[in-house]
């Protein structure tokens, strides 16, 4: 049986969002992005957007209690019973001992963490051509994925073409910001998955399908 309970983890840029996508209309499973959750919330203008907007804009992490909070209302909710991509969480130490103690209550547990793992260079060049459908979510690139019609529209669903747009956080300048945030904050969670022998790991530096087919395979 597939894995229904996994973590990927990877750099900003590393294609955890698109892999996520593919898997979860393949295994059907809900993606818990907690950057789409928090972006959403900075579109809607609520107090919990306003307080990540400052963070998020700059590169920063938001703080763990904020983040941690979140994931424990959404993997309480029915479609979370069956399993969850988590893609984006979690991103500290904190929050992944956090994870570990809601998933003891909830009488669950993780099946796989797998690392996309992707060189520097190849992750800037990711970033700052990336643009994204602002209602479906799906993700292109200008020059690895680009968008079927032209000028850049997606044409994903119904009530497209709606433009693309790119992320604020995705400048060169702020994009900096966050890769040394993840060496800081998130790679050693690398050792800590080790530990618990849940970590594998993919070269994420091949082709969105070669990248999904390995994927795949790990998880059975
Ligand atoms: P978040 O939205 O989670 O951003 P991220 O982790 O930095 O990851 P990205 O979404 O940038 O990249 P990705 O790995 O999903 O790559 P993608 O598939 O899009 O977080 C944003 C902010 O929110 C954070 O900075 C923080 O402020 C806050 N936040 C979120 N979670 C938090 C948490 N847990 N704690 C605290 N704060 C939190 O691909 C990138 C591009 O590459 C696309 O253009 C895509 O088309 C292209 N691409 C993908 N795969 C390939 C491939 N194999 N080959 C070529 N191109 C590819």
């Amino acid at each position: 049986m597939a894995t229904r309970r996994l973590i990927l983890l990877g750099a900003p840029g590393a294609g955890k969002g698109t892999q996520a996508q593919l898997l979860m209309q393949d295994l059907g499973l809900p993606q818990v992005s907690t950057g789409d959750i928090l972006r959403a919330a900075v579109k809607e203008g609520t107090p919990l957007g306003l307080e990540a907007q400052s963070y998020m804009n700059r590169g920063a992490l938001v703080p763990d209690a904020v983040v941690i909070g979140l994931i424990e209302d959404r993997l309480a909710r029915p479609d979370a019973g069956g399993g969850w991509i988590l893609d984006g969480f979690p991103r500290t130490p904190a929050q992944a001992e956090a994870l570990d103690g809601l998933l003891t209550n909830l009488d669950q547990s993780l099946e796989a963490v797998v690392l996309i793992d992707v060189p520097e260079a190849q992750l800037i060049e990711r970033l700052t051509g990336r643009r994204t459908c602002p209602l479906c979510k799906r993700i292109f690139h200008v020059r690895f994925n680009p968008p079927p019609a032209a000028p850049p529209f997606c044409t994903d669903h119904a009530d497209c073409p709606s433009e693309l747009v790119q992320r604020p956080d995705d400048t060169l300048e702020v994009v900096s910001k966050r890769l040394n945030v993840y060496r800081e904050s998130t790679e050693p969670l690398i050792r800590y998955y080790q530990q618990q022998q849940k970590l594998t790991s993919v070269d994420g530096d091949r082709s969105p399908e070669v990248v999904y087919s390995e994927l795949r395979e790990l998880l059975g």
